[in-house]
């Protein structure tokens, strides 16, 4: 596959520049007249962005000797503080906007797209009023307790292979997980994001396409991070989990979304480059489906069988009751004991 062109991304915002200095300069602290030379401004007006800093949560330290140091971050999602924890990736997050509440993330970003929005963007909401899952399902979006967000590609793939973002969509979020709370979640085919038989994330791909190719594609992921269980209403209770409810703590949003981007990138890359199957086995290693008797349903259409693989598209390869190999692209599966 080839690499499609790229715009670059816009400057890096002062306050991007700020955070990720102070980040790096940890107790030793960022020292204002540096950042100053750095962005072209007087120290004064380093010392005025410390000051939204400080109002917007960030709780900063200032000493003559040390500078200016992070001693803690609020429980917000903030564009130019992922930017700053992300440090620069290949395509995904090369923009990112946050919104404290939408109706849908898909439906922003798929806006976004039809205005020629190069790929890579990202938008955040704090909240969703309609959040909606796969197969037409809502999808609750509390304020301030879980990650909703969309990502805007361009891929350079025929919407048949429209799956193959799925997988790798589900390898980004399980890794992203993993590396933030030390947990290991389950994929189930396609792209829940799973502890046991509760769903923790899962990932809605809504595509504009032409015949024989892709236009855009909207990537959209939610995760319960920090829900109760009493966040949940009480029909999810035993079908739903939270990371926060699995690790025993509250999990760091922001931390997690900069690691979700980053992670996402990189598959993006192995897909571009024409890399699918690296990925792909990390999704069979991965996934809890495989080698399960599997009932699957396709619209009217109920199939049993034995999920036996992942196939080059991105397809399960199910061995249905007559020994027949099918390759299923999209639906719904229940896994049987
Ligand atoms: C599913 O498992 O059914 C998919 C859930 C996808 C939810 C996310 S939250 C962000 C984005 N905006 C939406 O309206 N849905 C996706």
């Amino acid at each position: 596959m080839s690499t499609p062109s790229r715009r670059t991304a816009p400057p890096a915002a002062p306050d991007t520049v700020i955070l990720a200095a102070m980040r790096s300069a940890g107790e030793t602290g960022a020292s204002g007249a540096e950042l100053a030379k750095q962005l072209g401004v007087s120290r004064a007006a380093i010392w005025a962005r410390i000051e939204e800093l400080r109002k917007l949560g960030y709780d900063i330290g200032a000493s003559p000797h040390h500078g200016y140091v992070l001693r803690a971050c609020p429980d917000a999602l903030h564009a130019d503080d992922l930017h700053a924890r992300l440090g620069g990736t290949q395509v995904v997050g090369r923009e990112i906007r946050v919104f404290k509440e939408t109706d849908s993330t898909n439906d922003l970003v798929d806006k976004l797209a039809h205005d020629g929005v190069a790929e890579g963007m990202v938008v955040f909401a704090e909240s969703q009023h309609q959040g909606r899952g796969r197969l037409g399902r809502r999808w609750l979006s509390p304020a301030g307790k879980g990650l909703w967000f969309s990502v805007l590609l361009r891929p350079n793939l025929s919407p048949m292979a429209a799956t193959q973002l799925t997988v790798i969509s589900a390898v980004a979020v399980s890794r992203a997980i993993e590396r933030e709370t030390g947990l290991r979640p389950g994929i189930k085919w396609p792209n829940d994001i799973m502890f046991g038989t509760r769903k923790c994330a899962g990932i809605l791909i809504e595509l504009s396409t032409e015949i024989d190719h892709i236009r855009h594609a909207v990537l959209g992921i939610g995760v319960d991070v920090n829900l109760a269980a009493e966040d949940f209403p009480p029909e999810l209770r035993d079908l739903a989990t939270s990371l926060r409810a699995e690790a025993g703590r509250e999990i760091d949003r922001p931390a997690l979304a900069a690691a979700m981007l980053r992670e996402l990138d990189y598959v993006y890359a192995r897909l571009r480059e024409g890399d699918f199957h690296q990925v792909g086995d990390e999704w069979m290693r991965r996934c809890s489906t495989l080698g399960r008797r599997v009932t699957l349903k396709i619209g009217d259409r109920t199939i049993q069988g034995v999920a036996e693989a992942l196939d080059d598209e991105g397809a399960l390869v199910v061995r249905n009751e007559h020994g027949h190999v099918e390759q299923i692209l999209g639906g719904d599966v229940t896994m049987q004991r």
